[in-house]
């Protein structure tokens, strides 16, 4: 079959239109979750840009959802993977080798170097399985099945774990969850779910968490005793990056700790750097007990994901072996991968370069607020902001930040005499926002782009009638 690059324009219609007939008629949904109804068919990417089979050009900001934080095709990282491909591609997980071991101990070290806890590292292949395998670490050393997570939070989508993903509409199909966790709200301050005023609260939402706590009447905890094992955080939830006060987690953290419950932190997506630290839990005043790493630890190529826990979870004694083991679990590939990519990261010197960034990218997003009206509010903590939708009475406008994925994804924006789309994620509870996580080393000249591009895709989705009252 000849490659697309080569094909006229009708030969290339011609394959467009046989494998979108091919994914009519083969495709399970089971592995995709559809955003748009009629997907880019992808082709090439590099830095912060997709290329499509039509040769169209996409400004990425969500960087696959936060799994390549550090640019498409990253030189470095891609070079240790051919590397590895000539020296060790594959090998049984049983045996030890050189970049895993290295690997562990970089992990280790940082999050000694932040917190002053040992602890020891575990490997897996994805998300929700290193999810998966910090729950078994909460069940052996807690002997309890039910956890506790949050409103709006997501860890993943295997059959455990949906129980932990707040989401209703991912169990619903499934039967009964009987350890499906318990939930509390979130501290979503623009939609306050106790309906409070933000910043003048007093950080009522973590508080209650806390006095859920306080007697044997709310469920939970008697004197000495917890019916939960650990509490799964997302610190910046993914749903819409939501990002909550710097005091909200240490108002229930601590006391829960005190009471032998696990605290499990989940960086899949703020990790890495995303938020302008190595880790999220460092803007928060909280030492997590166990932290899990997915996503852009491999910078999205040849997945590999961590689970970290304290020595004393996860001693030889405690976590023998095969306790969570998989084929895959810690293969070469991955390892030599994920290594290059730690070290590329830790080389950038991001604590200090990504705030002016991050400001720069933020001033971008107010100057956008100040010339549309239905934009609410934008915030932003590193380099992952969001941007809120709403009336003039703050109600959410309900689908509006798909409105605006579409509008980006199917029109051509023009930006100094050369035309992009752009690959917008939507967000909020309502999809009333979007969520944007630009890779870290976007240019200042990539931000003005971005900035020009999406301003022409909010100025369509006024443009349109799609104005709050309109919608
Ligand atoms: C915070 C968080 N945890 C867990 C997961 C699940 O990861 P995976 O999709 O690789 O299973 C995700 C994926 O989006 C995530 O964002």
């Amino acid at each position: 079959m000849q490659a697309i690059d080569r094909l006229d324009a009708q030969e290339r219609q011609k394959r467009i239109n046989y494998l979108r007939e091919l994914d009519e008629q083969y495709m399970s949904w089971g592995d995709t979750v559809h955003y748009q109804k009629r997907p880019i068919i992808a082709h090439r990417c590099r830095g912060e840009t997709v290329t499509d089979i039509n040769q169209r050009i996409y400004i990425d900001t969500q960087m696959w959802h936060s799994s390549c934080n550090f640019g498409y095709r990253n030189a470095d990282i891609e070079q240790a993977m051919n590397r590895q491909l000539n020296t060790l591609p594959q090998v049984s997980g049983d045996f030890l080798h050189e970049e895993k071991l290295l690997l562990a101990k970089q992990i280790c070290d940082a999050i000694y170097d932040r917190t002053g806890v040992k602890g020891r590292v575990s490997f897996n292949v994805g998300g929700s399985l290193v999810v998966e395998d910090a729950l078994k670490i909460v069940r052996k050393n807690t002997r309890r099945n039910r956890v506790a997570s949050m409103m709006g939070a997501y860890h993943g989508r295997t059959l455990t774990v949906s129980g932990l993903s707040s989401s209703h509409r991912y169990r619903q199909y499934f039967g009964e969850f009987a350890d499906r966790a318990i939930m509390f709200p979130f501290a979503h301050c623009s939609q306050c779910y106790y309906e409070k005023t933000p910043g003048d609260c007093g950080d009522y939402c973590g508080k209650m968490i806390a006095k859920s706590l306080d007697t044997d009447f709310y469920g939970i905890a008697s004197e000495d005793s917890n019916e939960i094992g650990a509490f799964f955080l997302e610190l910046c939830q993914g749903r819409g990056y939501t990002i909550p006060p710097k005091s909200f987690f240490s108002q229930f953290v601590p006391a829960m700790q005190k009471r032998g419950i696990l605290i499990v932190d989940d960086e899949i997506q703020v990790g890495m750097y995303r938020t302008g630290k190595l880790f999220a839990f460092e803007h928060y005043d909280i030492v997590p007990d166990i932290i899990t790493l997915s996503k852009s630890f491999t910078n999205g190529l040849s997945p590999l994901s961590a689970v970290w826990a304290r020595e004393e979870l996860v001693g030889r004694d405690v976590f023998t072996p095969g306790h969570a083991h998989s084929n895959f679990a810690n293969h070469s590939l991955g390892t030599a991968v994920a290594l290059q990519t730690w070290r590329y990261m830790m080389s950038r010197n991001y604590e200090n370069t990504l705030p002016d960034k991050s400001a720069y990218y933020l001033r971008g997003l107010q100057h956008l607020k100040h010339k549309y009206p239905f934009i609410h509010q934008v915030d932003g903590l590193g380099m992952l902001f969001n941007i809120t939708f709403a009336d003039e009475l703050g109600h959410p406008w309900r689908d509006a930040g798909k409105r605006a994925v579409t509008l980006a994804q199917d029109f051509d924006y023009l930006y100094q005499g050369e035309v992009y789309r752009m690959i917008l994620n939507s967000g909020g509870y309502y999809n009333e926002g979007l969520k944007l996580a630009p890779y870290l080393d976007i240019t200042y000249e990539e931000i003005d782009r971005t900035m020009a591009v999406l301003d022409q895709v909010l100025a369509e989705l006024g443009n349109r009638g799609m104005t709050p009252s309109a919608a």
